[in-house]
């Protein structure tokens, strides 16, 4: 009798001592969704990047608590259809429960009621379109992001054109089909106006489009001085080249879906965009964090790899403080935390979305440079 209860306790001793060192093994699987290819290709790279990085230095330390990162990487596309698949299969065939992803809100926003429904969790590190953590019954209990969101970066971009550019007419051209697109428009335009402003060109297009002059004869016609393209690099390129052409001067002004080693620093000269990073920022964090990135990959990081970093590094946090990779569990040590990140400091509002300024960038001369930060 007294030798079972011997074995039995020294079985529990050693049981409790591999999950101290955390030997009892397992791992924690992850699920990377970004746009690897098309259109906004880079965008997806850099998400991409950003994450493993972070996966690579937490799984150097020994992962989370113990147990080893694994991830999974899918094409989202940047697109609802291929970002429902891609959702849908690494949740059913792969068994994950974190999701980071997607980058484009048009994609994270569908991704975010599978999410919900199968109580998986999600952090967008880049969708600022308010209707990614917040549905009509409110804010989805399992999903957050990593950036700010597009009231304040629309107020942001307007601001800066009333006060700092001097601006008092406006030309706005829109994807009514993309929530980015749309939704950063609508904020620019009442804030533009509201501030004093006057938006004299209002222009729709789609995203299958790629002559842009009747519409851009319009701004010539105008003579705004400013005009706000608030899309992604790809279709920017476009239309910038096709306006200088047409010698348009108004200032360009962009958001955040400029940042991209390939946006056309020619056609947009001259130009500012709001943004979440600058690789200029002095603050330790930052320099650090450029440093590290551009030792591994060969090039400086830009917004999104900077943000895929933190939305990394909140989940692996937040599953460190949970105790347990549960997504319930990890979802309320985010609405009750502080998370020290490249991108500032975060802490969740009610609607999931993290309070932080933005910066102002402007393109000149082939650079892309700091202007300004603009707190909330
Ligand atoms: N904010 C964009 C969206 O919601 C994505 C994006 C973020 C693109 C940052 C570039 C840089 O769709």
């Amino acid at each position: 009798m007294r030798s079972r209860i011997f074995v039995m306790l020294a079985l529990v001793v050693s049981m409790l001592a591999l999950s101290a060192c955390g030997g009892g093994g397992g791992t924690i699987k992850i699920a990377i969704l970004a746009p690897l290819s098309g259109d906004v290709a880079t965008f997806g790279q850099s998400t991409r990047d950003g994450v493993l990085l972070a996966i690579e230095e937490w799984n150097a330390k020994g992962g989370i608590d113990g147990k080893k990162i694994e991830y999974v990487v899918e094409d989202s596309q940047c697109n609802a259809e291929a970002a429902v698949s891609a959702a849908n299969k690494v949740i059913d065939q792969d068994g994950v429960k974190f999701i980071i992803g997607e980058v484009c809100s048009s994609a994270s926003i569908p991704v975010s009621e599978i999410a919900t429904a199968k109580q998986v969790f999600q952090i967008s590190p880049t969708s600022t379109n308010p209707a990614v953590t917040v549905g009509e019954s409110g804010t989805k209990p399992t999903i957050f992001r990593a950036c700010f969101i597009d009231p304040f970066q629309g107020k942001v971009g307007a601001k800066f054109a009333l006060e700092k550019l001097g601006a008092k007419t406006a030309a706005v051209f829109l994807d009514q089909g993309n929530d980015y697109v749309r939704g950063l428009a609508e904020v620019f335009i009442s804030e533009f106006e509201a501030g004093g402003g006057k938006v004299v060109v209002k222009e729709t297009y789609t995203g299958d489009d790629s002559d842009f002059s009747a519409i851009l004869t319009k701004v010539k016609d105008a003579n705004p001085d400013v005009l706000y393209l608030p899309d992604y690099y790809s279709t920017v390129n476009l239309i910038a080249a096709q306006a200088k052409e047409k010698g348009i001067t108004a200032v360009m002004l962009g958001g955040d879906g400029w940042d991209s080693a390939d946006l056309d620093r020619t056609a947009v000269d001259g130009g500012y965009f709001t943004n979440h990073f600058s690789d200029q920022d002095t603050r330790p964090i930052v320099q650090d964090f450029v440093k590290k990135y551009s030792a591994k990959y060969g090039a400086a990081p830009d917004a999104l790899a900077a943000l895929a970093y933190d939305a990394a590094n909140i989940l692996f946090q937040g599953i460190d403080k949970a105790g347990k990779a549960d997504p319930v569990a990890v979802a309320k040590t985010l609405e009750t935390g502080t998370f020290e990140v490249v991108s500032g400091n975060v802490s969740y509002d009610a609607n999931h979305n993290p309070v932080k300024a933005a910066v102002v960038l402007q393109v000149k001369g082939g650079a892309v440079n700091y202007i300004d930060t603009v707190a909330p």
